[in-house]
C-alpha cells in the first residue's frame, strides 16, 4: 500500500492558527511579537526567503523590523544594527539571513547577537543549551521536522532514526534532539555523512529516516524498511525543461518508489520546506512570551 503523505503544508498551517491567537492574547497584554529582519545583498533566493518571512510575521500580525542592506556594508555597520535590535524591547527574534557576503564573518555576526533574541537557534549558548537539555531556542528546520513527527503520529521512542547529514542546520541539531528525553525525543540514533561505509545498510536498519544530504536520489526504495517512515529534508533543483523555469524541486529521496515502500513520507515540495518559517515564528512568540515572564 502506498506511504501516507505527511503534508507540511497543513501542519505548518495549524501551527501559525495556534501562534495567531497567541499574537491576538500577547496584544491584549500590550506586547506585540516583533522580529528585525537583516538581508545583506540582493542574492535571489536569500531576497525571497526573507520577503516570506515578513510576509508571514504581517499574516501573524507580527511586526517585522525590515533591513536590506547594500552587498557592500561592512561588518562594523551589520554589528551595529544587530546591537540596536539586541538593545530594542520592540524586537524579540533577531534574523540575519544568511549566506553573509564573503567580507563579512559569518560567525562574527552571529555572536554578536544576544542568545535571548537568538530566534534562528544558531548562537552557541542556545546550541549548548539544546544539547544538555535545557530551554533553548530550536532551530528552525529541525524543529520543524520534530513537529512533523509529533504531529502526525509517529512515535520517536523507541525508534531507531538514521539521520543522512550531519550539517550544523539540520543534521546535527536533529539529532540531538531526538536522543533528548522527552517527547519527541528518546530515540535511538544513527547519524550518516560521506565517509559512512555502506550508506545503504545503515538505512536499511530506519524505523525512521530523515534524508539531509542536499542530493538527489540519495534514498532509494531498496535502501528502505517496509514501513518506515521517512522525512525529506532536501531541497534540490534538477533540470526540466517542461517546466517555464526550467528547472523543479526535488528532495533527497526517490519519492515515487520509496512511497511505495515507506508508511508514510514528506514531498518536495510542501513536506519540510512550509515547516522552517513557522518555527521561526514560533520561536518569536516565545521570545515575546519570555519578555512576559510567560515561558
Ligand atoms: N526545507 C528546508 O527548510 C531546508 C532547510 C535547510 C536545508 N534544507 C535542505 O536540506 C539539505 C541539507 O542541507 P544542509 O544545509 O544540511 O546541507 P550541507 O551543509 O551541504 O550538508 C549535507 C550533509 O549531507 C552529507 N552528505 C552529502 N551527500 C551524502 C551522501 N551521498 N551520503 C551520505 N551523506 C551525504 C554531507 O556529509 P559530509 O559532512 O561528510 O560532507 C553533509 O553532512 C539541502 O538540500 C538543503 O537545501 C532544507
Amino acid at each position: 500500500m502506498p506511504a501516507q503523505i505527511i503534508h507540511g503544508k497543513e501542519i505548518a498551517e495549524a501551527i501559525r492558527a495556534e501562534l495567531k491567537t497567541e499574537v491576538v492574547r500577547l496584544a491584549t497584554k500590550g506586547v506585540v511579537p516583533g522580529l528585525g529582519v537583516i538581508l545583506v545583498g540582493a542574492d535571489p533566493a536569500s531576497t525571497s526567503y526573507v520577503t516570506a518571512k515578513e510576509k508571514t510575521c504581517a499574516e501573524l500580525g507580527m511586526f517585522s523590523d525590515d533591513n536590506r542592506l547594500p552587498a557592500e556594508t561592512s561588518q562594523a555597520d551589520l554589528l551595529a544594527l544587530v546591537q540596536r535590535m539586541n538593545e530594542d524591547p520592540k524586537i524579540h527574534g533577531i534574523l540575519v539571513q544568511l549566506p553573509l557576503p564573503k567580507h563579512i564573518d559569518e560567525a562574527a555576526v552571529l555572536l554578536a547577537i544576544d542568545p535571548d533574541k537568538d530566534v534562528d537557534g544558531f548562537h552557541p549558548v542556545n546550541v549548548g543549551k539544546m544539547v544538555v537539555g535545557e530551554k533553548a531556542y530550536l532551530p528552525c528546520t529541525p524543529h520543524g521536522v520534530i513537529q512533523m513527527l509529533l504531529r502526525s503520529g509517529v512515535e520517536t521512542a523507541g525508534a531507531h532514526v538514521v539521520v543522512v547529514g550531519r550539517s550544523n542546520i539540520v543534521g546535527k541539531p536533529v539529532a540531538n534532539m531526538l536522543i533528548q528525553k522527552q517527547t519527541g525525543g528518546n530515540a535511538t540514533v544513527t547519524v550518516c555523512h560521506t565517509r559512512t561505509k555502506d550508506l545503504a545498510h545503515h538505512v536499511r536498519q530506519a524505523d525512521i529516516i530523515i534524508a539531509a544530504a542536499g542530493r538527489p536520489n540519495t534514498i532509494t526504495a531498496d535502501m528502505v524498511k517496509p514501513g518506515a517512515v521517512v522525512i525529506d529534508v532536501g531541497v534540490n533543483r534538477i533540470e526540466d525543461a517542461s517546466k517555464k523555469s526550467g528547472f523543479r524541486l526535488v528532495g533527497d529521496v526517490d519519492f515515487d518508489a520509496v512511497a511505495q515502500v515507506a508508511s508514510k513520507i514528506t514531498p518536495v515540495p510542501g513536506g519540510v520546506g512550509p515547516m522552517t518559517i513557522t518555527m521561526l515564528m514560533w520561536n518569536t512568540v516565545e521570545s515575546a512570551k519570555r519578555t512576559l515572564g510567560e515561558a
